[in-house]
């Protein structure tokens, strides 16, 4: 419209200086709908010299200006004689001798678009067909402007228009399938351009992405015709991503393989970008993207984000992806060797998804379970010989264990043992010296006259000596009875010495009364390997006699002991020698532990028990009455039911 108004507005301009001459008016471009009509607005003008002969005649052909190439007649003022496809459609509305060329043409089709000329015949050899010429275009649909780019969010002006160049029809024209649009306003207008009219109406309304593919309409009726025309257009309407689907967060075992789908709704369509964390994982322009991640690790555990882009705008999700895995095999300190009362830490640190829950064993009992970020510490502090044991540190999660483990050696000064005694027996003085110490104490006799540290034998003793599990035995087996004090006294004057690095000891041996004769013998005959037996003896059987004080705890220990003169035999010892007995039991290993911790179980009776004789039944008996009186490392006694437990601290990092 536009450009006709451009073209016009110089011609009339022109007109007045040209009037003279050969000038035809007449638009450049006409339009009209189908079945409607068209006026042609036409003025002519000739040479002021030539005087119309017998008046002015006007021709319109269609196609072309020449006469000589037979162009169809539209219209011919001096004859009806009309080209076929104009017969009966074509009416001059101008007055010829006005110079107005004016035509109307009825009941136009689509075969009636084309350019019109106008051939003024002034008589004789004044004719003359101008080569200006009006295009005509019949249209079967209106017309609407759509802009070349829609963009969400913006207002948007969408204009249909319909040829107003029929005085007889006048259209009547609206918006179809608006009810969906937000607050769409319509504004009708009416342009004339160089008596060529137009008749519009403005959609204005602002676009959603919802709106994208959406169709709209413009449809236009000539009121008391049948005639109607429409156009439909879709909306595209381009948008940034205004969702960006992906994968729910989620946990995989390790070694398993993920997809991660990311769905990005866009117009146009987006370049879809996967990242972990900073790092660019993929990219590719679609509306959706797979991300394929095989052989998972506990590295590839992290946040994934989809970012999709179409240069409208930008969004993106993030999912987590967690990788399960059943716990490393821990890290624990190395093994080591602590001497008794020092204080330590154990470490333990394992990885594992999700965080494994640690657990300290000591030789398979549990000492401390603890979930820790970094790890789990195990104090020990001013630890005594039954810290001597395996340390194994448990990761479990639900995925699977794993486990390490390290030995703690601990050293102590040496300990004697109150089964270490003299006894007269037939065949002269037999003396045991049992001692605890790590590493395992020396033994040494010492005899006034003589000290005594080899094996060996001769006429006047036979030495030998026995280490095992940090006890050692010394047996000394002197023949002569006479092996006493020059001065003439009872006493037998054997010392026994004990050492290692951390100390010595040296003891004077007392003689047994000659009521253990029998034991002495016995001794003598099974030998020093048969104490320590006999000692385990004792103490299995301090176990089991111990459960069952432990199941009354109420009762007197007194009435419990079915040989009154045993028990009264082992009150009597003193303080240092019940402190040594329990050492001593407590060193046999956790499986004495585990029996007196244990409530049920085989509750045999002891007598099976004392299989060795009566002899070995009165040491077990006094070995179950020293336990009971138990002694704490503060120094204070305590009931045998008491834990004894001497690692307590457990703490995290
Ligand atoms: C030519 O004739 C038409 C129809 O009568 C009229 O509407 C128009 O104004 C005339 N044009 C001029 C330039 O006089
Ligand atoms: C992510 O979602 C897609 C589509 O719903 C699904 O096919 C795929 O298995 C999902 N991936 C995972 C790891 O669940
Ligand atoms: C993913 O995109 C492809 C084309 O890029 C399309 O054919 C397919 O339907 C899309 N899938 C989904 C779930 O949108
Ligand atoms: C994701 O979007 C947020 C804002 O919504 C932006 O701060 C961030 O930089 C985006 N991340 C990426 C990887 O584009
Ligand atoms: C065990 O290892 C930790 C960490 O290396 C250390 O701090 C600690 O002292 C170690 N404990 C012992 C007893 O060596
Ligand atoms: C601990 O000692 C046992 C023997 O008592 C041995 O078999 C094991 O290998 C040791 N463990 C470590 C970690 O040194
Ligand atoms: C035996 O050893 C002790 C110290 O170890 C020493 O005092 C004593 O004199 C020694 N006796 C003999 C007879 O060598
Ligand atoms: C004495 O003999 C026993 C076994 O015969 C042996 O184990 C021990 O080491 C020996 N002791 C010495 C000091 O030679």
């Amino acid at each position: 419209m536009k450009s006709l108004e451009l073209l016009w507005l110089p011609l009339l301009f022109v007109l007045k200086d040209v009037s003279a001459q050969w000038n035809v008016w007449m638009p450049k471009d006409i339009s009209a709908m189908t079945n409607s009509c068209v006026v042609i607005p036409c003025s002519f003008t000739y040479p002021s010299g030539v005087r119309p002969y017998r008046g002015i005649h006007g021709i319109f052909y269609f196609g072309h200006p020449y006469p000589q190439l037979f162009p169809p007649v539209v219209f011919k003022s001096r004859t009806e004689i009309v080209h076929e496809s104009f017969k009966g459609r074509t009416k001059l509305l101008g007055d010829l001798s006005q110079k107005n060329c004016t035509l109307l043409i009825n009941n136009v089709g689509t075969e009636h678009s084309g350019k019109y000329y106008f051939r003024a015949d002034l008589g004789g050899a004044n004719i003359y067909t101008y080569p200006d010429f009006t295009n005509l275009q019949v249209l079967d649909q209106p017309n609407i402007d759509v802009p070349e780019e829609i963009v969400s969010d913006r207002s948007l002006d969408l204009v249909c228009y319909v040829p107003d160049n029929c005085p007889d029809m006048i259209p009547e024209i609206h918006w179809m399938y608006t009810d969906y649009l937000p607050d769409p306003v319509f504004t009708p207008d009416n342009v004339e351009e160089g008596n060529t009219a137009v008749q519009s109406i403005t959609l204005t309304f602002t676009p959603r992405p919802m709106h994208n593919g959406q169709q709209l309409g413009c449809r236009v009726h000539y009121p008391n015709t049948p005639y109607i025309y429409e156009r439909i257009i879709s909306l595209d309407v381009r948008y940034g991503p205004r969702s960006v689907w992906v994968n729910v967060s989620q946990e995989v075992m390790e070694g398993r393989s993920v997809v991660l789908h990311c769905d990005v709704d866009s117009n146009p369509v987006p370049t879809i970008t996967w990242y972990f964390g900073d790092e660019e994982l993929m990219s590719e322009t679609a509306s959706n993207a797979s991300l394929f991640l095989e052989d998972l690790k506990p590295e590839n555990e992290g946040v994934y984000t989809c970012v999709g882009d179409n240069g409208y705008g930008s969004m993106n999700t993030s999912m987590y992806l967690a990788v399960n895995y059943p716990p490393r095999e821990p890290w624990i300190n190395e093994s080591l060797i602590a001497l008794e009362g020092t204080s330590f830490t154990l470490h333990c640190n394992s990885k594992g998804n999700p965080m494994p829950t640690l657990t300290w064993l000591k030789d398979g009992e549990l000492v401390g379970t603890i979930t820790a970020e970094e790890g789990s510490v195990l104090e020990l502090n001013d630890i005594t010989p039954q810290a001597d044991g395996v340390y194994r540190c448990l990761a479990e999660n639900e995925h699977g264990k794993a486990s390490s483990s390290l030995n703690i050696t601990v050293e102590f000064a040496p300990v004697l043992l109150d089964d270490s005694k003299c006894t007269i027996v037939r065949e002269g003085v037999h003396c045991i010296c049992i001692a605890s110490g790590n590493p395992e104490p020396t033994i040494e006799f010492h005899l006034p006259d003589l000290n005594i540290t080899i094996n060996g034998s001769n006429n006047r003793y036979n030495f030998f000596t026995h280490s095992d599990h940090y006890t050692s035995t010394g047996i000394i087996k002197l023949r002569d009875k006479g092996e006493r004090g020059s001065n003439g006294d009872t006493g037998v004057h054997v010392h026994c010495s004990i050492s290692n690095i951390y100390g010595s000891e040296t003891i004077r041996l007392e003689l047994q009364q000659e009521k253990k004769y029998m034991m002495a013998v016995i001794v003598g005959t099974i030998g020093g390997v048969a104490v320590i037996a006999f000692i385990i003896a004792a103490v299995r059987y301090v176990g089991q006699n111990n459960k069952k004080e432990n199941g009354n705890p109420g009762q007197d220990v007194g009435s419990k002991v079915e040989n009154p003169s045993m028990f009264y035999s082992a009150v009597k010892k003193d303080k240092q020698s019940l402190r040594k007995k329990v050492l001593k039991t407590e060193l046999l290993g956790s499986k004495f532990n585990s029996i007196l911790e244990e409530g049920t179980g085989d509750d045999s009776d002891y007598q099976s028990v004392g299989s060795v004789g009566v002899m070995e039944r009165q040491e077990l008996n006094y070995a179950a009455l020293e336990f009971l009186h138990g002694r704490h490392r503060d120094g204070s006694f305590r009931r045998a039911d008491g834990d004894g437990s001497d690692y307590t601290e457990i703490k995290t990092k």
